[in-house]
């Protein structure tokens, strides 16, 4: 298997690091370890108690117990595989389910390494199932769903809520896509490590309590803003599937990191209190670019977004949006997502409202933009 470049995290991997104005990340504003053992007496002696030995490849099981708490009666701990950040689940389940010959349907804008590595995999096709620019917002068109489907089609992969969209399926949404994979045998992947982002006031469910050929991604790094942590997971009623990952994930990283998996358990049993503040941070940053756009809006079509930290906004000036986020970070060391980074030669960049320095970094674009005279 030859990859190519992952150009979004090499586009990270020169920017996040140096650039002073974050507008542009996906996950929410973290913690230090010390925050998080706060929430719970006693943690700090017990994180100084960790064991550093090997762990459980399927995880700590008490941690598989939490996990499979977030989800319905359908999922158990014994459901649960916890993986190196949602990065390896998604090369896991791509790498054990697909063969030469199959074909993949991906949900398109996504998390660019889905397409990359499916490509990757000899013998196997990929088609976009492209969300739509409606004008204020992103939108889906189910019907085009099944024109897309062909005999030798084996998995449909779904990123709701969407990076870098913001765009959510709502639960009669994923149903009538469930029925569809249902009617065809297809494996349902469900990216959901924006989940318990929702900020329309609907908590979506999870695509495994919906369908049983669905595995739902799930990980600590976006909505409880622990990336550091890199602990994800998939949870699935086909508990065949998740052993065969098990069997690579043997090659791939054999466990998780105990401390890791100590300090999520604490994250998870404060679960909601963790969401809310994500969800705090991002409703108030949104109400500051609410009225950024109202003063620009000869420079951008904003983007509602239905749930996540992140929209995927739309450049008006008549340059490649590339250019402009380039212009942006060299100039001023503002750092937006050109939307180049997901395949598209489209006028879209990607923002991210997860930070409390949002404000701040906002005002320097403003002042990006006074500057240029754009
Ligand atoms: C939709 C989606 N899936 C998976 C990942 C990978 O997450 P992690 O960094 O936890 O491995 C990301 C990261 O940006 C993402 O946006």
């Amino acid at each position: 298997m030859k990859l190519r470049d992952f150009e979004l995290e090499c586009f990270f991997g020169k920017y996040e690091f140096t650039a002073p104005y974050l507008l542009a990340l996906s996950d929410c504003e973290s913690m230090t370890a010390g925050d998080l053992l706060a929430l719970e007496e006693g943690s700090e002696k017990g994180y100084l108690d960790q064991w550093l030995g090997y762990t459980e490849t399927w995880g700590d099981p008490e941690l598989r117990e939490h996990i499979a708490a977030l989800y319905g009666p359908d999922i158990a701990a014994e459901n649960v595989l916890t993986l190196h950040g949602a990065q390896e689940g998604i090369f896991l389940l791509l790498n054990t389910l697909l063969d030469a010959g199959d074909h993949v349907i991906v949900m398109y804008p996504n998390y660019p390494s889905v397409e990359e590595i499916a490509a990757a995999i000899p013998g196997v096709s990929c088609s976009r199932w492209e969300l739509q620019d409606c004008g204020e917002r992103w939108g889906l068109d189910l019907d085009a769903l099944e024109e897309l489907i062909r005999p030798e089609t084996r998995l449909l992969c779904v990123n709701s809520p969407n990076n870098p969209t913001g765009f959510t399926l709502t639960d009669a949404e994923l149903d009538r896509i469930a029925a569809v994979c249902r009617a065809r045998g297809l494996y349902l992947f469900c990216d959901e490590v924006y989940k318990g982002l929702e900020l329309d006031g609907h908590p979506r469910s999870w695509g495994a309590d919906r369908y049983e050929k669905a595995l739902s991604l799930g990980v600590m790094s976006k909505a409880y803003g622990l990336a550091g942590l890199r602990v994800g997971w998939f949870a699935s009623r086909d508990r065949e599937l998740l052993d065969r990952m098990v069997r690579m994930k043997h090659y791939t990283t054999i466990c998780d990191a105990a401390p890791s998996e100590y300090l999520s358990k604490i994250a998870l049993r404060h679960s909601d209190a963790l969401l809310a503040r994500s969800r705090e941070i991002i409703r108030r940053n949104l109400l500051t670019a609410d009225k950024f756009f109202a003063r620009h809006r000869n420079v951008f079509e904003q983007k509602a977004i239905d749930a996540g930290p992140i929209a995927f906004h739309k450049l008006l000036l008549p340059m490649p949006a590339g250019e402009f986020c380039d212009l942006a970070v060299e100039k001023k060391g503002v750092l937006l997502l050109p939307g180049r980074v997901y395949g598209t030669d489209g006028p879209y960049f990607r923002m991210g409202y997860g930070r409390r320095s949002f404000p701040e970094n906002l005002a320097k674009l403003e002042e990006f933009l006074e500057e240029q005279g754009f």
